[in-house]
């Protein structure tokens, strides 16, 4: 939550500032600011609103600066105001700072520097930040060049909580710092110019050579020059990491919005993911080398995550179990990690997580870690936080995924943990090698059939038409097609806004029957032939109470008084999911649309959630 970039080199400052904001806001979008140094001076520009109010504020496009700093916020300490927005200054105007994260220990820290004569003038954690550099800054008698660095270093040690930070002095006009410590932040790499941000993406059409800080190493960039140093101040050598994004992922690329791009870009995500992991012979994981007496070991697996990626987690226990015989447990992070989970080193833990940075998730990886267990991580984003806690990570291929309501990473991660299914299952050998065969090939069916999916979304439109005043709306499965209806739902709720439930279609009749009354919309997925007549007559249950049906199902079933019926192609149950949740994200789409909403950035909620 909240977005950061900066730039240092030859080139003005502001227009890649205010880019690299506009590609990262749907991290946040309550306020927006940048500060540059022009003539030896902090120059701040900021105000309450979206990053397209930055350019009609006074003087900003006069600004010529090639050095500066900039934030998108998503508030946490203070209400969305302009004193609240970042760039924070300290009292006497010497450093200007952006943030993100969240600093526990802030009111422990302001009232220590209000007694030293510290003044405040926003409610933000930031703004302490900012005036304890200042505090060391002015303490240390030392002038030499490190001066800096070993205020902002001493300042950082202070904190407790989660931070990705950038700074830039007017007493060191030509230089910016910047540190992380559980918040993410990257450096792209340019011809004697550096781009800062909170992701890749951001800054992907500027370079694709990249940097990753791990917690508390210390960036000091100057226009042609980084040097990186530990919380000794000891020069490390770093390594550049290049990104094989195609940059246009970042782009709306002609559609209206990232979602519809997104949802569209799933046969070739899916596809990605696949890679070169099915071929003729064995799934193979070359990340993973478990051997057949380590499988065999494993009492039990926890799938952890939040989110969408936690209802990819939910489809994918029957497939681990059915082919494993392994117990799965699935959990939501900020649950797990707090329960006191049964772990120990016959513990295997998959956690999944398209951005790599949920704190919660990774709080829960830490965790588990520290018990004696392994752990996986399964992300979309190359050097994302995750990735550096992990025994072991794997990476879906998704591309880039800016919508806030998560689509392509969904198929993706469900596909990728079927995948790992099979590999655990061809080492154990303890399910039918059949099964496992039909499921091999209907994977490298998936794009294709998804590609089907998509080809004619009319019907979707007009449903979308009929039903999008809706108050109330449900979403019923059995099986994994529970697991698709808990992630059908939460796509609605999201992004237009409607409160929707999800059910297991047994379960409704145990009390959430009582909210179904005349016109209310039931959206039913069936999936696996083996329920089919259980789910109809579930159904039957709803009709008869006056509730209006739309059907999504790739078997061969009569319209028995169904409002509509969209049929997708049959693939095996274990994997449908990735099919079937197709017309329920184009259903959500269309129906934010048609309330004409913000798509892409629905309210309250940002991309990646890194606090807790
Ligand atoms: O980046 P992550 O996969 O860890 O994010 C987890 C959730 O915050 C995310 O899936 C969220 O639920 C999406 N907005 C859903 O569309």
């Amino acid at each position: 939550m909240c977005g950061i970039v900066g730039y240092i080199g030859d080139k003005k400052a502001t227009p890649i500032l205010i880019q690299g904001l506009t590609r990262l806001e749907y991290r946040g979008y309550d306020s927006a600011g940048i500060a540059v140094i022009e003539n030896n001076k902090i120059e701040v520009k900021k105000d309450k609103g979206r990053v397209s109010n930055l350019t009609l504020l006074d003087g900003i496009d006069n600004l010529e600066a090639t050095i500066g700093i900039a934030h998108t916020r998503w508030a946490t300490h203070g209400k969305p105001s302009k004193e609240n927005s970042h760039p924070h200054m300290d009292m006497e105007g010497l450093f200007a700072i952006v943030h993100n994260g969240i600093i526990e220990n802030y009111n422990e820290l302001k009232n220590d520097l209000t007694q030293k004569g510290y003044k405040f003038i926003s409610q933000t954690d930031t703004e302490v930040i900012v005036n304890l550099i200042n505090y060391y800054y002015n303490q240390d008698k030392n002038e030499d060049e490190l001066k800096f660095l070993r205020a902002v270093k001493n300042a950082c040690m202070d904190l407790k909580g989660s931070f990705a930070l950038e700074i830039i002095s007017n007493k060191e006009p030509e230089k910016m710092i910047v540190v992380r410590k559980d918040s993410p932040l990257v450096i792209g790499k340019g011809n004697g110019e550096s781009y800062i941000a909170s992701d890749i993406p951001a800054i992907l059409s500027y370079t694709r050579d990249f940097y990753f800080l791990n917690d508390y190493e210390f960036a000091y960039l100057s226009r042609n020059n980084i040097k990186f140093y530990d919380t000794n101040l000891n020069e490390i050598k770093k390594e550049t990491k290049a990104i094989e994004w195609d940059s246009k992922g970042a782009e709306k690329d002609g559609y209206e919005h990232f979602m519809l791009k997104e949802i569209n870009e799933q046969p070739k995500a899916i596809r990605e993911t696949i890679g070169t992991r099915l071929n003729n012979s064995k799934v193979s994981f070359d990340e993973l080398s478990f051997t057949r007496e380590y499988l065999e070991e494993i009492n039990k697996m926890y799938i952890v995550a939040c989110g969408t990626a936690m209802h990819a987690g939910l489809v994918s226990k029957n497939i681990f179990e059915k082919l494993c015989k392994i117990p799965v447990e699935v959990d939501i992070a900020s649950e797990f990690r707090y329960r006191d989970p049964l772990i120990n080193n016959k513990t295997l833990v998959i956690y999944i997580s398209q951005s790599g940075e949920t704190a919660d998730t990774i709080a829960a990886l830490k965790l588990a870690k520290a018990k004696g267990a392994k752990t996986i991580a399964i992300t979309n984003v190359i050097g994302s936080s995750i990735t550096r806690e992990a025994d072991y990570s794997i990476y879906t291929h998704a591309g880039p995924e800016i919508a806030v309501a998560s689509t392509k990473a969904y198929t993706s991660q469900v596909t990728m943990l079927a995948l790992i299914a099979l590999y655990f299952a061809e080492i154990l050998e303890r399910a039918d090698t059949n099964k496992i065969n039909t499921i091999k090939e209907d994977i490298l069916k998936l794009p294709n059939k998804a590609e089907e999916v998509l080809k004619d979304t009319s019907e979707i439109q007009e449903v979308a038409k009929r039903i999008y005043k809706e108050r109330d709306m449900f979403f019923l499965g059995r099986g994994v097609d529970y697991a698709v209806s808990l992630e059908g739902s939460l796509k609605l709720k999201e992004i237009s806004y409607i409160h929707s439930e999800g059910y297991a279609s047994g379960e409704l009749k145990h009390g959430p029957i009582a909210l179904i009354d005349i016109g209310v919309t039931v959206i039913a997925t069936i999936t696996n032939k083996d329920l089919v007549e259980k789910s109809i007559s579930n159904i039957q249950e709803v009709i008869s109470r006056g509730a209006k049906i739309i059907v999504v199902t790739n078997q061969n079933i009569e319209n028995k008084g169904f409002d509509t019926i969209i049929r997708i192609p049959e693939i095996s149950t274990e994997i449908s999911p990735v099919l079937s949740i197709i017309p329920l994200q184009l259903l959500s789409y269309y129906i934010s649309k048609e309330k004409g909403l913000d798509v892409d950035k629905p309210r309250n909620l940002a991309k990646s959630v890194t606090v807790e």
